[in-house]
């Protein structure tokens, strides 16, 4: 049975009892509404670990004043039953109070890797992201930690935080998981109406787009953009916030196509801020 914590205090005694009998611990960081993206994460934890824990906690500083932070998709219900079927051994799921107590000051912040691309959009996303992430690593103290591709910015950026504050961990990312129609799954697909869920496979279109032109020799990235900005304004519903190629080592932008680079786009569909990407 899986078991729920809402409590650093009880979750740290749970977690040390399983290190005391050498169980290594893999975990699965979210925020809720868990869907096969996350059941993927999940799945490869229990691959590699004696035992998985997910948390589910909407972090509120990773959220900017005019976000979506109030209408966050939530079901607890849901996500536990989900966790339960996956055969997840504990849930962590605190409150905003347990994270941050009235008497909260500390920050984290990774520079340079988080100036463009969402952290350009989002400023003071990826600072709530990683400050949330140090604090779970330390209340989890996982073997290995499990992110999707999605969200490729917070997976490098993860990367760097745990390397650079030296946390001891293994940082693993796993593939993007999509729907039939090529639409990366996210949490905030559940936002769209019936209109817009089909305007949202431009994002994936465009990405194809790229992909093909890239096999058939196409080395330009101006070209390439204008190429994907042009099918994505085909949508009337679509608003482009960024298209970019950057190097995927250091997330700064290229002029040509090179091995290890990330395309990465972000597209407003209604009100909803869609993000995908491929890697090079
Ligand atoms: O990717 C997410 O769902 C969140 O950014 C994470 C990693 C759970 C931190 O709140």
């Amino acid at each position: 049975m899986t078991k729920i914590s809402n409590n650093i205090n009880e979750t740290r005694e749970i977690i040390s009892k399983w290190k005391s009998q050498n169980f290594s611990i893999g975990f699965v960081p979210t925020m809720g509404y868990l869907h096969d993206g996350h059941l993927s994460l999940i799945k490869k934890s229990h691959m590699e670990n004696n035992k998985t824990v997910v948390s589910i906690f909407v972090n509120p500083t990773q959220f900017g004043p005019k976000e979506d932070l109030s209408t966050y998709p939530r079901d607890f219900d849901a996500d536990r039953q989900k966790c339960e079927d996956a055969l997840v051994d504990l849930i962590f799921f605190p409150t905003a109070e347990e994270m941050y107590p009235s008497d909260y000051y500390t920050y984290v912040n990774v520079n340079y890797l988080t100036n463009n691309l969402c952290g350009r959009s989002r400023p003071n996303h990826f600072q709530g992201v990683c400050t949330v992430l140090a604090k779970l690593f330390n209340i989890i103290k996982p073997n290995k930690a499990y992110f999707g591709q999605k969200d490729a910015q917070q997976l490098s950026v993860v990367k760097k935080m745990v390397r650079d504050l030296n946390f001891d961990l293994e940082i693993v990312g796993c593939p993007i998981i999509r729907e039939p129609d090529g639409i990366a799954i996210s949490s905030r697909n559940s936002y769209l109406n019936k209109e817009e869920r089909k305007a949202a496979t431009c994002l994936s279109q465009s990405l194809k787009l790229a992909k093909e032109l890239i096999n058939n020799g196409e080395c330009k990235i101006s070209f390439i953009k204008n190429s994907m900005s042009n099918l994505i304004s085909n949508q009337t519903l679509a608003k482009i916030d960024y298209i970019e190629f950057v190097d995927l080592n250091n997330l700064q932008p290229i002029d040509t196509i090179k091995k290890s680079s990330l395309c990465a786009i972000a597209v407003y569909i209604g009100n909803t801020r869609l993000i995908d990407n491929f890697i090079i």
